[in-house]
């Protein structure tokens, strides 16, 4: 059995597109229980993103400066084999329902699969947040609906302007 590294890392991959409240919410709970926390965006253009790679790094990390041992990467391939490249012995995933569980214990086990010493941690979403989704509230926003609250203000800004981008030139 390996033993506890001096230093925890641990890594938060996902989409983010864009981060919510509710990953924002996990970021800095999580941040609180392992020496550094890298946040690591997929860089998957075949899902269609409304924000570019860059565009979801740089909303990040505004919006994680406030946290001293949080930073924000982006990565390509095996989710594990980023976490074995940047030091990381911890990924750390949210769930918010039941209906998360099943996606997120495949990940868990196949990630587990590939590298045995690598654990996946589960926090549980804050329950104010746990009905959200970067989808729903993009999907909310698109339609002129009410956001605030959930996400981070600058996100708010920006995913009003990216929407009447995409509106205006439609029209
Ligand atoms: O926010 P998301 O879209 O639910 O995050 C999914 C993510 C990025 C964690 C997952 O798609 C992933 O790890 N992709 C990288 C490819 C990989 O390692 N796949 C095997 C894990 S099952």
């Amino acid at each position: 059995m390996s033993r506890k590294p001096s230093s925890v890392v641990a890594l938060y991959p996902g989409s983010f597109d864009p981060i919510t409240n509710g990953h924002l919410d996990l970021i800095q709970r999580g941040s609180r229980l392992v020496d550094k926390l890298i946040v690591s965006v997929l860089r998957n253009e075949s899902k269609e993103p409304l924000f570019s790679v860059e565009e979801r790094t740089d909303m990040l990390r505004e919006v994680v400066q406030v946290y001293p041992n949080v930073e924000v990467d982006s990565f390509d391939g095996l989710l594990v084999d980023h976490a074995v490249a940047r030091g990381a012995t911890v990924l750390l995933r949210g769930i918010r329902a039941i209906s998360d569980y099943e996606y997120e214990l495949q990940m868990a086990l196949m990630n587990r699969r590939q590298r045995p010493e690598i654990e996946t941690i589960f926090l549980m979403a804050n329950e104010a947040y746990s009905f959200i989704s970067s989808r729903i509230v993009k999907e909310v926003a698109s339609l002129r609906g009410n956001i605030s609250g959930l996400v981070p203000p600058s996100v708010e800004a920006r995913l009003q302007r990216r929407l009447s981008k995409i509106k205006h030139r439609g029209a």
